[in-house]
């Protein structure tokens, strides 16, 4: 059986942590790709993850290059590269030095692995996804972007701190852009089939909610010279699994909307169906009156990163 090409381009923090993870659960070879001004750091890193197979009883080969000639054959192309933000930006500062990267990236990909399912997890998160699949000629269902997850894994981390019970038993969704207009949706928010509302107050909620559209920023405060690493890993870990083995997971992923939710040729966060097939269907549900009025607020703030890229007609 020949295994899985997973290409991660980008060899920083989220790029390193993710050929980890993805290494541990031996779901493909892994290519790690960057610049040629990384190339000690990104042979350096796969060499050292190369070393602890043993430890971890993982036979996955990895393997380090500078060159995009490389991305031949892939099926996954997990795209970690870019500016990172740093205390005082928001996450639209980033998007012309970011923009250029991708550019460039759409470019090595429509050449050189124009098969592959494609998740970028790059600032503005939602615009940079619009460019590439602009500029690569990808077909939507093989273009997504990571944000969704993440926002997701945060809104249930802290409803599980907040009461104080298992994360494991913690479903919601959070859809829209990733930025401070994310609409986490508390309503859809159960623990271990009880809805939230049942267990907490409307205020302690809110606290909730405004927590989680914050938890980037947090962060990045925190960190003081970049921004989150291991939990934006693992979104893109949690949707590289479910493209790899099918699992048909509903994730909210950062998709082309055709007249979804009302939404017309914009990536935004809305709950997907992710399998072989990559986004296999956006699906809807009626929102509430608040909730529609937040998503037109988040759509509007997409709607303006984009024109700022120029790439919309
Ligand atoms: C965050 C950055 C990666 O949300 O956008 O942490």
């Amino acid at each position: 059986m020949t295994r899985r090409k997973i290409a991660i381009v980008g060899c920083g923090q989220i790029g390193g942590v993710l050929a980890l993870m993805l290494a541990e659960r031996e779901l493909g070879d892994i290519l790690l790709l960057d610049i040629p001004e990384k190339e000690g750091v990104v042979k350096g890193k796969a060499l050292d993850i190369t070393q602890l197979r043993p430890e971890v009883g993982s036979d996955a080969r990895i393997r380090g290059s500078v060159d995009f000639d490389d991305l031949a054959g892939s099926d996954l192309v997990l795209i970690t590269a870019g500016m990172p933000r740093r205390p005082g930006m928001d996450r639209e500062d980033l998007l012309q030095v970011n923009l250029a990267i991708v550019r460039n990236l759409a470019e090595k990909v429509r050449i050189h692995a124009p098969e592959a399912f494609v998740i970028l997890t790059t600032n503005p998160l939602d615009a940079m996804v619009y460019a590439f699949h602009r500029l690569s000629g990808l077909p939507a269902q093989r273009v997504a972007g990571m944000a969704g997850a993440l926002d997701t894994a945060r809104f249930r981390t802290f409803i599980a701190m907040e009461i104080g019970i298992s994360v494991r038993d913690v479903h919601c969704m959070v859809m829209g852009g990733h930025g401070p207009t994310m609409v986490p949706l508390p309503r859809t928010a159960t623990v271990g089939g009880v809805p939230l509302a049942c267990l907490l107050s409307p205020e302690r909620i809110e606290a909730v909610v405004q927590r989680t559209r914050d938890a980037g920023t947090e962060l990045v405060k925190l960190y003081a010279s970049g921004s989150a690493y291991f939990s934006p890993a693992a979104g893109l870990l949690e949707m590289a699994e479910a493209y790899i083995n099918d699992h048909k997971r509903l994730l909210p992923a950062a998709a082309l909307c055709r007249g979804e939710y009302g939404i017309h040729d914009l990536f935004v966060g809305v709950p997907c169906i992710i399998g072989a097939g990559g986004i296999e269907r956006i699906v809807e549900m009626p929102l509430a009156a608040d909730e529609q009025a937040m998503l037109a607020k988040t759509v509007q703030a997409v709607e303006e990163a984009v024109a700022a890229t120029g790439l919309r007609s």
